[in-house]
């Protein structure tokens, strides 16, 4: 391994040569590509004038390469690891270079590779020169026209990004395809796709009357699984249209479903390549959850074709500019299309549970980050999760129509060019005539803030005083962050009370906290109030608000804001995890029975409600609490409330389970996912009811019903039956469904879960090559089985680092992503913290070792060194 290299965004300098036109021919082979490229580049006029270029290229041979038409002699080039540097140059040329590169070879899945017997490209965010020499680098905008040769046998669709210009047949059984994309773009946007397919098409016809033609390729015999994918390209097209006036700007846009992806999916102009999970299901292999998935991912990518592609991001640091942006878009989208409330419970559940340990654990960084080694790792919870919450809080200050009028400013100056996060924001401001200064900050200061309140109440002068101070920033965060408060008080019988501030009248309102201290005077409160803070999760913050268990009983009970009725719920509960104290338990059970009861709310949010915190998010707010402990009463806690309440978890199930239902409306979505709870609870109980489980099994037509009774039987009972045996049998050419059984069976809290993973690596239906079989079976152990791979023995630790040193050999990307699983350490107790740090000092210590994964175990050892 090359040293691993620092690059900081106050770095940042234009280039001194642009890129025109890119000319590219692919002659595809799998082991053998040929790629030719003409690039015409000249001189950036606004920058001083160089003789000299380097180009990225990594993993190339080089062929050929000539300027103007003639063969370079190799005095003027020099080669290296990293690329290419060009001497002598003049102000403008023609760059032309021959390459081969190794696509069937490549497992790292970046740049050109081949997945099942398909070729296929992922540029972002520094694939692109894997596959020729290039200014790789997103502020290079260039017009593409594309070329790709290959044998139609088994090549016979050859896609690329724009519009289909010339195809046509070439001798021995080959042809090829000829692409034009009128639109400049930077390199990570580039595509290539070349394989056989099943196509959906369709039609969308644009608000202004143009027709779009939409295809959507998949594997062979998977047709069955992708009407709902083009149902929500769809739906996304018309929201952008309906919302912000944004229409499709090319007559194609092409979906194309891979099983082997690091990500997502890639918004690639014109030609999306995507993960199969977010475009594969059918109400026989995918949970309802899927579909939500599937919807809101092919929205997000659909989105970015304005915010990412038409004005993309200047430099890499700035990636929240469009994923922040393109999140909350898609949180947008599905809030619309959905229920807003239950969405915002669960975007929420994301920023707790993992971007709050990610503020506060080694790799921290603000959401515009300073410096990286490999930017591959800064795809993370804080640019995208933690982004979306900073655009969330501009369309609070500004208001929905001040959002609107800011976006279209933004478009208006920027449409074209590669910007920051500040030409964003100030597009936001001007648009509004506004300015808030205060509210950059959360650009450039990495944290969670924590909110202290203090308050009286003024019985004689029906005032009450709200002190708040905000703290323990991260410890580059020296200056306030401006935290806008949405709040109403409630009465000591629940009911909502009204209150003046300024001499305006309310019962619900936002404040803007935007200093160290700050105090704000409320009149007019009929009584001494409960507080009711941070409705919506107005602001990424932890709110540290001493509230009583019969206050938060009320709010649980009462608060007329769902978000943070649920919140209340998870406090409640948080409380008993901290304290142990067994009094907290009647109230836990009593708001669970209110909850049950209330007619006023649906039972998507009753499901949330009746739901533990999970381990990570409780983990957070812990003080002094060993996690021997916390796994203890949580464990308890579970237990109390599955056999405390069997009575009602029996009548919710008998309510509303329908057997072998095909339903798929939203009311039945969320009736499901509350008696699902229930049988989860009700398994938990009592093994007793594994027989009602395996009913459920066996009569299930719906993955959401076949999964959950799986689960409840592999977890809390023998399995008699053997499900899980019928499952393999029954799925084992689904690979999608086959990644939840591996989860399952990763997520079993069961002493002997270490054993059975380690038997499953060699299991036919798993492959270590595969990123969702990585993320299913160890990442899924790793994240989501906490008890188990926080051992006092040291064997989970032990099973997921073997697994990092393994899979970083050919792909550090998803190696690094395993390594942040330890981003709690700094939450454990001595023990743990001993046996976490001699595995990074080993690992650290490997010379073939990955510089994505160096990135982050060193950071994680640095901390545990501190
Ligand atoms: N831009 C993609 C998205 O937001 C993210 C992505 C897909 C990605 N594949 C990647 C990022 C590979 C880095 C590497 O949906
Ligand atoms: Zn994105």
């Amino acid at each position: 391994m090359s040293k691993p290299v620092t690059h900081y965004r106050k770095d940042y300098k234009p280039s001194a040569f642009l890129i025109d036109t890119v000319e590219l021919c692919f002659k595809l082979e799998p082991h053998q590509t040929r790629v030719i490229s003409k690039l015409k580049f000249k001189a950036n006029e606004k920058q001083t004038p160089a003789n000299s270029l380097f180009l990225n290229g990594e993993n190339l041979k080089l062929i050929h390469i000539a300027i103007n038409g003639k063969q370079l002699n190799s005095d003027r080039f020099t080669l290296s690891e990293e690329g290419l540097t060009l001497n002598d140059l003049p102000s403008e040329f023609l760059l032309e270079t021959e390459v081969e590169i190794d696509p069937a070879d490549n497992k790292a899945l970046e740049g050109l590779y081949v997945s099942s017997n398909k070729f296929c490209t992922q540029c972002e965010a520094e694939g692109f020169r894997r596959i020729t020499y290039f200014l790789d680098r997103p502020d290079i905008m260039a017009t593409y026209s594309v070329r790709i040769e290959a044998n139609r046998k088994d090549y016979p669709f050859l896609l690329s990004n724009g519009n289909k210009v010339k195809q046509g047949d070439l001798e021995n059984g080959k042809h090829f395809v000829e692409w034009h994309d009128p639109f400049p773009k930077p390199s990570y946007l580039f595509a290539l796709v070349a394989g056989d397919f099943d196509l959906r098409q369709s039609e969308f016809i644009t608000q202004s009357g143009r027709r779009v033609a939409l295809e959507l390729f998949v594997d062979k015999g998977k047709l069955d699984q992708t009407e709902f994918a083009m149902q929500s390209l769809i739906a996304a097209m018309k929201w952008d249209e309906q919302t912000h006036n944004l229409e499709y700007d090319l007559d194609l846009y092409m979906i194309v479903a891979v099983g082997d992806f690091n990500m997502g999916a890639m918004e690639n102009k014109g030609l999306n390549i995507f993960n199969t999970k977010y475009v594969l299901a059918n109400p026989k292999t995918a949970t309802d959850k899927d579909f939500e998935g599937v919807e809101s991912v092919i929205g997000h990518e659909y989105f970015h074709n304005w915010t990412g592609n038409r004005v993309t991001c200047q430099d890499w640091f700035q990636l929240s500019l469009k994923e922040g942006l393109t999140v909350f878009r898609d949180q947008q989208f599905t809030s619309d299309l959905r229920s807003a409330a239950v969405k915002r419970i669960d975007d929420v559940k994301m920023i707790k549970s993992y971007q709050f340990a990610e503020d506060a654990g080694p790799m921290a960084h603000p959401i515009r980050p300073d410096e990286y080694i490999e930017m591959n790792n800064f795809y993370t919870v804080t640019v995208y999760n933690k982004g979306a919450e900073v655009i969330r809080m501009l369309h609070t200050l500004l208001g929905e129509q001040g959002y609107r009028k800011g976006m279209a400013l933004y478009f208006k100056r920027h449409d074209g060019q590669a910007v920051t996060c500040d030409d964003f924001v100030n597009a936001m401001f001007d648009a509004n005539s506004v300015d808030y200064p205060v509210f950059r900050n959360w650009y450039s200061q990495a944290g969670t803030p924590e909110l202290a309140v203090n308050y009286e109440y003024d019985s004689a002068a029906k005032s009450l005083t709200l002190k708040l101070t905000q703290s323990g920033h991260h410890c580059s965060a020296v200056n306030p962050f401006l935290i806008p408060i949405t709040l109403g008080f409630i009465g000591q019988t629940g009911e909502s009370l009204s209150f003046s501030l300024n001499g305006e009248s309310y019962e619900e309102t936002t404040i803007i906290f935007e200093r160290e201290e700050q105090t704000f005077i409320f009149d007019d409160v009929s009584q001494k109030p409960i507080l009711s803070l941070l409705r919506n999760f107005s602001a990424p913050v932890k709110l540290n608000l001493k509230q009583s268990e019969r206050e938060l009983a009320l709010l649980f009970a009462k608060d007329p804001n769902s978000y943070n009725r649920w919140d209340a719920g998870q406090r409640l509960m948080s409380l008993y995890l901290q304290t142990g104290n067994q009094n907290l338990i009647s109230f836990i059970i009593e708001g669970f029975k209110s909850i049950i009861n209330d007619d006023s709310v649906d039972n998507a949010f009753k499901a949330r409600a009746l739901s533990l915190p999970d381990y990570t998010a409780v983990l957070e707010s812990l003080v002094d609490l060993s996690v021997d402990d916390l796994i203890s009463r949580y464990r308890l806690l579970q237990n109390l409330i599955s056999s405390e309440l069997v009575q009602e978890w029996i009548n919710i199930y008998n309510q509303f389970h329908a057997a072998g239902e095909t339903e798929l409306g939203a009311t039945r979505i969320a009736d499901r996912s509350l008696k699902n709870l229930a049988l989860q609870y009700l398994n938990d109980a009592d093994r007793s009811s594994e027989y009602i489980a395996y009913e459920q099994y066996k009569q299930a037509n719906l993955m959401t019903d076949q999964l959950t009774a799986l689960k409840c039987l592999v977890h809390y009972s023998e399995d008699k039956n053997h499900a899980s045996e019928q499952f393999v049998t029954q799925w084992k050419n689904e690979a999608l469904v086959m990644d939840k059984w591996f989860m399952v069976q990763a997520t079993k809290d069961d002493d002997n879960v270490i054993t059975d993973i380690k038997e499953l690596f060699s299991h036919p239906q798993y492959d270590e090559k595969n990123p969702n079989k990585i993320r299913a079976l160890i990442t899924s152990f790793a994240a989501l089985n906490f008890p188990q791979f926080h051992r006092a023995d040291g064997q989970g630790y032990h099973l997921v680092v073997d697994a990092i040193k393994r899979i970083g050999r050919y792909n550090g990307q998803i190696a690094a992503g395993l390594t942040k699983q330890f981003n709690v350490v700094g939450k454990l107790d001595e023990k743990r913290k001993a046996l976490v740090k001699e595995l990074f000092k080993e690992l650290i210590e490997d010379k073939a070792l990955a510089k994505d994964v160096f990135e982050v175990a060193s950071k994680t050892y640095e901390l545990l060194n501190r």
